[in-house]
């Protein structure tokens, strides 16, 4: 399937992704700015929050509790945060856009 980001500087950048790969291994591998996935997707960083498009948000997996502890911690959390190192490609995720938010350090 694909995969769109949409980067801090406001620009796209789509990726093909293989069914059961997260999203945040795909924005790791591909050095998308401030998805570092730091705790290799055990919900224990936020490192790798993401910003879903609405149109996407009833064909994601319900945030878990673990998920809604650590997205406390991830900075600009808004309406559609998600941690993307939960969310797998299925076939219904097919052209999933989702944003990176800006990190101010
Ligand atoms: Fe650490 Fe997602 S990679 S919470």
């Amino acid at each position: 399937i694909e995969m769109t980001f949409i980067l801090p500087n406001n620009t796209a950048q789509s990726f093909p992704v293989p069914l059961g790969e997260t999203l945040m291994t795909v924005g790791r591998d591909n050095e998308l700015p401030n998805i570092e996935g730091t705790c290799g997707g055990n919900l224990e960083c936020a490192t790798c929050h993401v910003v879903v498009d609405p149109k996407f948000a009833d064909k994601l997996p319900p945030i878990s509790e673990e998920e809604e502890d650590m997205l406390e911690y991830a900075i600009g959390r808004t309406q559609g945060s998600r941690l993307s190192c939960q969310i797998k490609a299925t076939p219904k995720l097919n052209g999933l856009r989702v944003m990176i938010p800006t990190v101010v350090p």
